[in-house]
C-alpha cells in the first residue's frame, strides 16, 4: 500500500542573507522542520567549484543534512538552462541530493539578468528550464520549483505552475504573491488552492505564516498539508515546533524569551564557526534581534544593549547577563 501523505510537512524557506547555514542549523535544532532550502545559488556563465557549493550549503559535507539531521535542498537561480543543468550535475557530483529552482526572486539586478520572478512572464521558458534540468539530472535526484503568482498580475499563475509540473518537477512551492506585490500583505492563499487544483504534483503553500493561527488558516485556505515558513520562523524561532506540537495533539508550549537567550548565544557561536568573522556574527545577531523584537518585546531591550557593541565576546557577555537576570 502506498504511504499516505503526511498531514503536516514543514519547510524552512530559502532567504538570502537570512536563512544562511548558521540560521538553518539553529532553527532546525530548535525543531519542527522536515526540510530546509539553501539561499539561492546564482548561475551565470561559470560552473561553480566545490568550495562555492559548500559555502552555500555546508550541509553537503554532512550527507545534505543540517547537524540536527534535517535534509537541505539546494536552490538554483538562473535562466540559461544549459549552464544551470551543467551546474546542477556538478552539484550532484559534489553530493547535493535535491535541487530547487527559483522562479520568484524580485531583486531588480537578478530580474535584469533574466533570473527569478521575471521568468514568470514566459511560461514556455520556465518549462524549458525545468525540462532541461530534469533530463540532465539522474532520476533519483528530486527537482522542485518555487514560484510567485506572477510578475505584474496573476494571469499566468496556472500556466506557470503547469509549466513547472509538466517540465518534470516533482513538487512546487507557491509564494502567494506577485512580484510587484513584494512582501505587502495579504498573501493570496486561495490562489495556492487554484494552483494545487490545476497541477498533478504536490504543492507547498507559502507566505505570511507568523503564528500557529496563520498556519491553520493557510492550510485551510490552500488545502495544502505542506507549508513553507520564512520570516515567521526567524521572528519566532520555535514556530515550527509549536505547529508540530499542535499537529501531534501535544500541548503547545511557546518558548519563553529566557530560553531563546541560550539559542542566541549559540547562534553567535555558529556564525563564528562558519566564517571566523566577528563583524559578520555580530551583524547577523543584530539583524535577527531586529526581527525578533516584533514577536518578543524583550528582544528590544537586548537589541538596545548590543546596538553599539562590535565584539562577539562582549555581545555574548551581555546576552548571558540577560539570561542571569531572567533567572
Ligand atoms: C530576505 C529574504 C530573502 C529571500 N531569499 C529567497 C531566496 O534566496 N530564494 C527564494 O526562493 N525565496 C527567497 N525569499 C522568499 C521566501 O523564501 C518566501 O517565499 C517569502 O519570504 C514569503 O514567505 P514568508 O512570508 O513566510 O516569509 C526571500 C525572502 C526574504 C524576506
Amino acid at each position: 500500500m502506498a504511504d499516505s501523505p503526511p498531514s503536516c510537512y514543514l519547510s524552512l524557506a530559502p532567504m538570502q542573507g537570512l536563512t544562511d547555514a548558521p540560521m538553518r542549523d539553529l532553527l532546525t535544532r530548535i525543531g519542527g522542520f522536515d526540510e530546509c532550502v539553501s539561499e539561492f545559488v546564482r548561475i551565470t556563465h561559470t560552473v561553480h567549484s566545490r568550495a562555492t557549493w559548500l559555502k552555500y550549503a555546508p550541509e553537503i559535507a554532512n550527507s545534505n543534512r543540517t547537524p540536527s539531521g534535517v535534509p537541505c535542498t539546494v536552490q538554483l537561480l538562473g535562466s540559461d538552462e544549459e549552464k544551470m543543468a551543467e551546474n546542477a550535475l556538478e552539484a550532484v557530483r559534489f553530493g547535493v541530493r535535491k535541487i530547487d529552482l527559483n522562479f520568484g526572486c524580485p531583486a531588480p539586478t537578478v530580474n535584469k539578468h533574466q533570473g527569478g520572478a521575471v521568468l514568470l512572464k514566459e511560461p514556455e521558458r520556465i518549462h524549458r528550464i525545468v525540462r532541461t534540468l530534469r533530463r540532465a539530472l539522474p532520476d533519483h535526484i528530486p527537482l522542485s520549483g518555487k514560484m510567485r503568482l506572477g510578475f505584474e498580475d496573476k494571469t499566468l499563475a496556472l500556466e506557470n505552475a503547469q509549466a513547472i509540473a509538466e517540465g518534470g518537477a516533482c513538487s512546487l512551492t507557491v509564494h502567494a504573491r506577485t512580484k510587484v506585490e513584494g512582501y505587502e500583505p495579504p498573501a493570496h492563499w486561495s490562489w495556492v488552492k487554484k494552483i494545487a487544483d490545476a497541477v498533478s504534483i504536490p504543492v507547498t503553500a507559502n507566505g505570511d505564516v507568523f503564528t500557529l493561527r496563520d498556519y491553520l488558516d493557510i492550510k485551510r485556505e490552500s488545502g495544502c498539508n505542506s507549508v513553507m515558513i520564512g520570516r515567521g520562523a526567524v521572528m519566532c524561532p520555535d514556530l515550527a515546533r509549536q505547529i508540530k506540537q499542535y499537529e501531534n495533539g501535544e500541548e503547545v508550549c511557546e518558548m519563553p524569551f529566557a530560553e531563546i537567550l541560550g539559542w542566541i548565544n549559540l547562534f553567535v557561536d555558529l556564525c563564528l564557526f562558519q566564517t571566523a568573522n566577528e563583524k559578520y556574527a555580530v551583524a547577523r545577531l543584530k539583524q535577527w534581534l531586529g526581527m525578533m523584537k516584533k514577536a518578543y518585546p524583550e528582544a528590544q531591550a537586548l537589541f538596545d544593549a548590543v546596538r553599539t557593541v562590535r565584539e562577539a565576546e562582549a555581545v555574548q557577555k551581555i546576552v548571558t547577563g540577560f539570561q542571569v537576570a531572567a533567572g
